[in-house]
């Protein structure tokens, strides 16, 4: 990818909106339409980011808050931000260096990173060229079941520590940008993990080549019974079910097998009306208790927002257009920057809050607007 512009002075981008509208002016407009893109009418896309200023923070005063710990653990892994890296695909399409630089970044920030099956550099190039540090692979079940076998096999041959199962993609949502541009990898990138399961069929057509090849590939008659298959092919890495809004689902997810709920509607971009994120998470975490950690993702895009999704009981975030935009902005460098300007938002939003810890962001902190204490 040849960007359209110099790359920015980081230092002069100060929130996640900045690092946007720059990696807009850098990227093609074919690459930005599909990063930037939700479903449809785009309902869900709006109230992802809408929903979490539909919180009041009742804050505390006088509290020590004068060094406020994020450390935390996702699964086991320690992490020294709450704030991690959701599984995004076509990385090289933001910046020739790709998913090495994001994972690098994530590395480096102390975060967890999720790589994408659909990534633009194999699992095996990652875990060759990335740091070792806590690796989740993000996996779609291709109804081609050997295949899928074969790919949860080399995610923990490449030292990946859990394995995320994508539940809300059993066709691709309609991207309209994507169907008006024809959407395509540009020339010299491809799905560098599905390169065997790529055809003319899928290459050329109508549309939107992801599209195709979600049809052509993935499996749309995957149930919950299918999760205890996964998790013994999977073992011994824990199984993530990602994709999840509703409290009798989670609560399914953990009864076949999932270690963890991740709380998602694919940032907008599957099936549009779909409940935002911050919603589905006070079901879900009703749902769950103290079961199991909780994670989310979804216009996420300051730090108080993360702070709010804390509060609703979420064990961590997880941030998916925002690494693009840093990574579309200046690669290893601009997603480093991205992941630190979104924790120096989150600590400044903790020392105002009165919390010393994330522990205490669940104590009652969060209200929905004009109601009473949310059950904290
Ligand atoms: C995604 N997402 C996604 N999810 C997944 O499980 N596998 C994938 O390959 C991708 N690919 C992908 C590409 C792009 C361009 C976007 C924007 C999103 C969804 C992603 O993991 C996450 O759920 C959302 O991106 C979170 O919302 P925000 O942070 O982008 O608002
Ligand atoms: C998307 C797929 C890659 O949302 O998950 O584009």
């Amino acid at each position: 990818m040849t960007p359209e512009e110099a790359a920015p002075d980081l230092s002069s981008l100060v929130t996640v909106d900045d690092f946007e509208a720059a990696a807009r002016a850098r990227l093609p407009a074919m690459a930005y339409d599909y990063f930037r893109s939700g479903a449809d009418e785009e309902h869900t896309l709006r109230r992802n980011r809408e929903a979490w200023s539909e919180y009041a923070l009742w804050y505390r005063t006088l509290v020590d808050v004068a060094k406020p710990e994020l450390g935390a653990t996702v699964l086991g892994a320690p992490v020294s931000t709450p704030l991690l890296v959701a599984p995004t695909a076509y990385h090289r399409m933001a910046h020739p260096e790709g998913e090495l630089a994001s994972a690098r970044a994530a590395a480096a920030e102390g975060s967890l990173y999720v790589a994408s099956t659909l990534a633009t550099t194999s699992v095996e190039e990652l875990s060759q060229s990335a740091p070792a540090g806590h690796r989740w692979f993000q996996l779609y079940v291709h109804a081609d079941r050997a295949f899928t076998e074969k790919l949860v096999e080399r995610a923990r041959k490449a030292g990946c520590t859990a394995l995320v199962l994508t539940a809300d993609t059993p066709v691709l949502g309609r991207r309209l940008a994507d169907v008006r541009n024809g959407f395509a990898l540009p020339q010299g990138l491809e799905m560098a993990n599905l390169v065997e399961n790529m055809d003319a069929s899928i290459r050329e057509g109508d549309g939107s080549l992801l599209a195709r090849y979600v049809a052509a590939r993935h499996d749309p008659t995957l149930t919950w019974k299918d999760l205890g298959w996964l998790a013994e092919r999977a073992f011994p890495m824990p199984v993530v079910v990602k994709g999840i809004v509703r409290g009798d689902d989670a609560r399914r997810a953990l009864d076949h097998g999932a270690a963890a709920v991740w709380v998602s509607n694919h940032g907008g971009r599957q099936l549009d009306q779909a409940p935002s994120t911050a919603e589905a998470l006070e079901e879900v975490t009703a749902a769950v208790g103290q079961r199991a950690e909780v994670y989310v993702d979804g216009g996420v895009r300051s730090g108080t927002h993360c702070l709010v999704a804390l509060g609703l009981g979420a064990r961590a975030v997880f941030l998916g257009r925002p690494v693009l935009w840093g990574l579309a902005c200046g690669g290893e460098a601009g997603v480093r920057r991205v992941l630190s300007l979104l924790r120096e938002e989150l600590l400044r939003a903790m020392k105002l809050a009165g919390c010393a810890n994330l522990a205490a962001a669940r104590e009652g902190l969060v209200r929905r607007r004009g109601t009473g204490l949310t059950a904290r």
